[in-house]
C-alpha cells in the first residue's frame, strides 16, 4: 500500500511515499531555512508563503522519485497540526483536493505522533510499551507509550523547547539560525566541563522540563565576559559545549528516569534535537548501562519529513482512521485526546 506523506507544519516543506508503512520509496524535503535566516527565526507568514510557492514541486517530485503515479497511491496523509495554522493549511488544503479528486482516503496526522513514526518508516517495529522523548524546536516532551496509538504524556517543558534553548543560544552567539546543528558541531571541539551551566531538574521525580533558567545563564555568561565573536572561537566552542552538556544531562537523565518509573525497558527517541550526536551517545551510552534498549531514527527523519507522516498515517488507516473533508488544521492539540 503506498501512502503519499505531507508535511507542512513549520518550516520544511515535504513530501514522501512510503509503502506498507516501512519501506521510504521517496522524502523530499526543501527547507525554508535560508529565507528566515536574517530574522533569527521562523516568521510564520513567510512560511506559509513558500510552503504555497514549493508544495507542488515538492509532491511532483515525490512521487517522480518513487517512480509511483498518483493513481498508484491508495491514501494520502497530512500533518494537520500541531504547528503554524498558515503553515499547516497549505499542506492539509493540497492533502484534501489530492484526495477528494483521486478519491482515495485522507489520514490526519499528529505532528507528534508522526515524530514517533520516523523509526517505523525506517522499517524499525516500534517498541511497545516505550517511553518517548519527543525533543523539537516546538515540544520537549516524554510520553509512555502503551500500545498502539495510545500515549500518556509524562511531562513536557513549563517554558522553553530544547530546540528552541539550542536556536536561542546560537544567536547570543551570533551563530545564526538555525542553532542545533551549529552548535553540535561547535561544541564537538569545545570542553563541556568549561563552564558550569544550571541543570534544571525541577521537584524531586518530576518529568517537566525547563530550559529557560539555562538559557538566561548563558546570556549573563556572555555578557560579564566581553566576548570578541569575530576572535574568541576557543570561548564560544567552549560555552557551544558547556551549554549542551547542560541540556543532554538533563534529558538523558529524565528519559531514564521516566523508563524507569514506569517499568519499560524501551527508550524512543525523535524530533530535530535527537540529532545531536551528544545526546545520542550519552543516551545510549546510559541507557546501555540500565539495560534499556534505545531507539532513535536516522538524522535526515528526525527534523520534520514527510515520510515519518506517512508511516503515521499507514498505521492510522490499518486502525480505520479517515479524516473527512471538513478536517481543520490546528495549532495546538494534545496527543492523548
Ligand atoms: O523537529 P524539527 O525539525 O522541528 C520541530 O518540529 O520543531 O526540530 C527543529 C529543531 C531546531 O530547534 C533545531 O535547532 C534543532 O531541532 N536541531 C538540533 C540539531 N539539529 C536540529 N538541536 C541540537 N543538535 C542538533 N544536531
Ligand atoms: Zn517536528
Amino acid at each position: 500500500m503506498n501512502i503519499l506523506g505531507i508535511e507542512t507544519s513549520c518550516d520544511e516543506t515535504s513530501a514522501a511515499v512510503v509503502k506498507d508503512g516501512c519501506q521510504i520509496l521517496s522524502n523530499v524535503i526543501s527547507s525554508q531555512i535560508k529565507f528566515h535566516q536574517k530574522f533569527g527565526g521562523v516568521v510564520p507568514e513567510i512560511a506559509s508563503r513558500k510552503h504555497l510557492e514549493n508544495i507542488c514541486w515538492v509532491i511532483e517530485d515525490a512521487l517522480r522519485k518513487a517512480n509511483v503515479g498518483l493513481n498508484k497511491i491508495d491514501a494520502i496523509g497530512v500533518t494537520a497540526g500541531p504547528g503554524l495554522i498558515g503553515a499547516l493549511l497549505v499542506g492539509l488544503s493540497i492533502a484534501k483536493s489530492l484526495a477528494y479528486a483521486q478519491r482515495i482516503p485522507l489520514i490526519a496526522c499528529h505532528h507528534l505522533e508522526g515524530h514517533m513514526h520516523a523509526i517505523t518508516a525506517q522499517g524499525i517495529k516500534a517498541p511497545y510499551p516505550a517511553a518517548a522523548l519527543i525533543v523539537s524546536g516546538g515540544h520537549t516532551s516524554l510520553y509512555l507509550l502503551k500500545r498502539q496509538a495510545k500515549y500518556e504524556l509524562l511531562g513536557q517543558t513549563r517554558d522553553d523547547a530544547a530546540g528552541e534553548a539550542f536556536d536561542k543560544v546560537a544567536k547570543m552567539l551570533h551563530l545564526g539560525y538555525q542553532g542545533g546543528p551549529v552548535i553540535d558541531e561547535l561544541a564537538a571541539s569545545g570542553n563541556p566541563k568549561a563552564i558550569l551551566f544550571p541543570r534544571s531538574y525541577l521537584e524531586k521525580g518530576s518529568l517537566d522540563f525547563s530550559f529557560s533558567g539555562l538559557k538566561t545563564a548563558v546570556w549573563y555568561y556572555i555578557k560579564k565576559q566581553n566576548i570578541d565573536f569575530d576572535k574568541d572561537f576557543k570561548h564560544i566552542k567552549d560555552i557551544a559545549a558547556s551549554f549542551q552538556q547542560a541540556v543532554v544531562d538533563v534529558l538523558v537523565n529524565k528519559a531514564i528516569m521516566a523508563a524507569k518509573a514506569n517499568k519499560v525497558t524501551n527508550i524512543l527517541m525523535a524530533g530535530g534535537v535527537a540529532c545531536n550526536s551528544q545526546l545520542r551517545e550519552q543516551m545510549q551510552q546510559t541507557a546501555q548501562k540500565e539495560h534499556i534498549k534505545l531507539y532513535y531514527p536516522d538524522p535526515i527523519l528526525c527534523t520534520d519529513n514527510a515520510a515519518m507522516i506517512a508511516s503515521c498515517a499507514y498505521y492510522a488507516y490499518l486502525r480505520g482512521d479517515r479524516a473527512y473533508w471538513s478536517q481543520n488544521a490546528y495549532s495546538n492539540r494534545p496527543l492523548e485526546e
